[in-house]
């Protein structure tokens, strides 16, 4: 029994992930919010012979209804990138963007989760944070950048230089943020061992840092990932679906270390310091963030140096997402 508004919906991400939440029997309502073109994305998903009642809604007049009594927001509006851009060029359209659509979910569904997808993510989910901590809503635990693609593609990259690798059940833990050298994959702590030469590990985590590069070159000009994203979007937000129903998931996903700050101490000493926004792998519950999960052993010293130089960029790109907000 989980109401979804997919916010963005009309897009290369949003239209693939609405589909793959209209199949997720979790899903009892579905939301389409758009500012073109999503009457028509919403009528063609509504025929798919699932129960989850898909509705649509088009321009700011119809955001508040949009975001009302929803369990789950979940934010692929924004443009992507084109061939020679960062994801920080992104901020100048996308920061209003997202300032304006976690404004309308903090007044209409305050408890809801809110997973961003909008890039740049590492200053899009502190200036996510601010709005609601400025509506007074904010809760640590219910607020998420997905990073999940940078999880997805771990697994994927390593069954590249290891056939005998399962894609679908290998779990690297991705942390830092969702951009360059901010995204530090832990090869070393994968779900079960692979043995990789240390310069297959350089290459690898090259690789992972900038898979979306690879998309963006070969979409040339026509957008950056949004299959795969909508895979990633989709296996989020059922991972968030599973734990509200009271299962624990863990996920790697960027948050506020204030979830828990307990759990937070691991990798504060390993370089976050004293950051407030940084991606681990998070224990999903009933409430969203239930603790921050250990990461199971020692990261290696060329990952311990990539978490240091995450953390280095990640300081000035939350900052940017803050001040954003609080200059306003
Ligand atoms: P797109 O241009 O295909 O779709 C974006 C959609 O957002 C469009 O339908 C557009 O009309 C809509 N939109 C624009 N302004 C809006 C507003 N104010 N309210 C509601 N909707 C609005 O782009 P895309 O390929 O779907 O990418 C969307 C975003 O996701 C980009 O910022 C991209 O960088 C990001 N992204 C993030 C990840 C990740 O791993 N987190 C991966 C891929 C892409
Ligand atoms: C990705 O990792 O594919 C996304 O963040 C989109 C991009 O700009 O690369």
């Amino acid at each position: 029994m989980v109401s979804v508004a997919v916010l963005g919906a009309a897009g290369g991400i949003g239209q693939p992930l609405s589909l793959l939440l209209k199949l997720n029997v979790n899903v009892t309502k579905l939301n389409l919010y758009d500012i073109v073109n999503v009457p028509g994305v919403a009528a063609d998903i509504s025929h798919v012979s699932t129960n989850a009642e898909v509705k649509s809604f088009l321009g700011p007049g119809q955001l508040d209804e949009a975001v009302s009594k929803i369990d789950l927001a979940i934010i692929p509006a924004g443009v992507p990138r084109k061939p020679g851009m960062t994801r920080d060029d992104l901020f100048k359209i996308n920061a209003g963007i997202v300032k304006t659509l976690v404004e309308k979910i903090a007044e209409n569904s305050p408890r809801a989760f809110i997973a961003v997808i909008s890039n740049p993510v590492n200053s899009t989910v502190p200036i996510a944070a601010e709005v609601l901590k400025a509506k007074g809503v904010f809760d640590a635990r219910r607020l998420f950048g997905v990073t999940t693609l940078d999880v997805v593609r771990a697994s994927r990259f390593v069954r590249d230089v290891r056939a005998n690798t399962d894609a679908a059940a290998l779990r690297v833990p991705v942390v830092g943020g969702h951009s360059g050298n901010t995204i530090v994959p832990l090869l070393s702590l994968a779900s079960s061992p692979v043995e990789l030469s240390e310069a297959e590990v350089k290459e690898l985590t090259h690789r992972i840092q900038f898979g979306g590069d690879e998309v963006v070159k070969a979409k040339d000009g026509a957008g950056s990932a949004t299959l795969s994203m909508a895979y990633a979007g989709a296996r989020f937000a059922d991972s968030l679906m599973r734990a509200m129903k009271g299962e624990q998931v863990v996920e790697p996903t960027f948050i506020s270390l204030s979830a828990d700050p307990e759990g937070a101490k691991e990798i504060r000493q390993l370089g976050a310091g004293d950051l407030e926004f940084f991606a681990v792998p998070v224990k999903l519950g009933a409430n969203g963030v239930e603790s921050i999960v250990p990461l199971g052993g020692q990261p290696t010293e060329f990952e311990r140096e990539a978490i240091k130089v995450s953390a280095q960029a990640l300081a000035t790109n939350i900052d940017t997402g803050v001040n954003f907000v609080k200059s306003a």
